[in-house]
């Protein structure tokens, strides 16, 4: 079972300029709730409450300002910091202590999802023990992405980074599981050309051993990307549009938390109270009754 996450909140933020000069683009808002809220809560709804998040050195003061221990949701927030942009797979090199001798599920501080019944797609990954699952979306550009060719039962019959001409368009979108052997993995890969460790390398490796498997989000379930400043208003569109329409709140770490049983009422009352005079803090006031 898969009790351990880690958030990957790097990058310098480029393609959101002048915005991430001020933030960090995880910080950024999607609607009404900064970025790393959604797969903070995404990691929550799947179960996991011990969480490392690893930022850069300029960003992880303001992250944790934020989430803090991770005590106002019930959840266990550790952080540590990736120095330089090395890429993915260094997450479980700078998070083996973390990782310890557990699986672990690793997701981008920059992927936000929307799904109906997450557990029930995400099930067999969380009971992984051995091999490593990967997630993958359509997209209409998947040759910015990692690209999974698959068969009509689902297997992976490759996965490719960035290619030129992709074998298919679904896009490994930035969620996975492995076993307990990323660790040692990761630390064995070799810098691709631009410098990084790569995740679909590491995949590859998997692929390889006949031990990866892959799990497609299903039609009614959306993958947003906010890499731009158009994506990123367009994820606020999405979720303004949900938010206004249904009066519930996606995503919210107060709600789900409560929810999931991590938090008492008494606890979700203090954050409501915090949040009073918000729309934020009259939908957590709403909670209690
Ligand atoms: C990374 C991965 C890529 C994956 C994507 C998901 O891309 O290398 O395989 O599809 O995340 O967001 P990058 O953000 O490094 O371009």
């Amino acid at each position: 079972m898969i009790r351990r996450g880690i958030i990957l909140a790097g990058g310098t933020g480029t393609r959101l300029k002048p915005l991430t000069d001020v933030v960090c683009k995880q910080l950024l808002p999607v609607y009404d709730k900064p970025m790393l809220h959604y797969p903070l809560a995404t990691l929550m709804l799947l179960g996991i409450k011990e969480i490392l998040i690893i930022s850069t050195p300029k960003d992880l003061p303001a992250i944790k300002a934020n989430l803090g221990d991770g005590s106002d949701y019930g959840i266990s927030l550790q952080y540590a910091e990736q120095k330089e942009p090395r890429g993915l797979p260094d997450a479980f090199i700078i998070g083996a202590d973390f990782i310890g001798q557990e699986p672990v599920c690793l997701i981008l501080g920059d992927n936000i999802l929307y799904w109906g019944q997450l557990k029930m797609v995400w099930g067999d990954c969380l009971n992984l023990t051995e091999g490593a699952y990967i997630v993958g979306a359509r997209t209409r550009n998947p040759e910015q992405f990692g690209v999974i060719e698959y068969d009509t039962d689902n297997n992976v019959l490759s996965i490719e980074e960035k290619p030129e001409n992709p074998k298919s368009s679904i896009a490994a979108i930035g969620l996975y599981f492995y076993d307990n052997q990323v660790v040692k993995l990761a630390r064995e890969l070799e810098p691709s050309p631009r410098g990084e460790l790569e995740i679909t390398d590491l995949n590859n490796v998997y692929l390889k051993a006949g031990k990866l498997k892959a799990t497609f989000l299903s039609r009614g379930s959306t993958w947003l990307d906010a890499g731009t400043v158009t994506s990123l208003m367009d994820a606020s569109n999405f979720f303004k549009i949900i938010e206004d329409r249904q009066g519930i709140k996606i995503c919210c770490l107060e709600e789900v938390a409560f929810n999931m049983k991590y938090i008492t009422k008494e606890q979700l009352r203090k954050k409501a109270t915090q949040y009073q005079k918000s729309q934020y803090g009259e939908y957590l006031i709403k909670l209690l009754y």
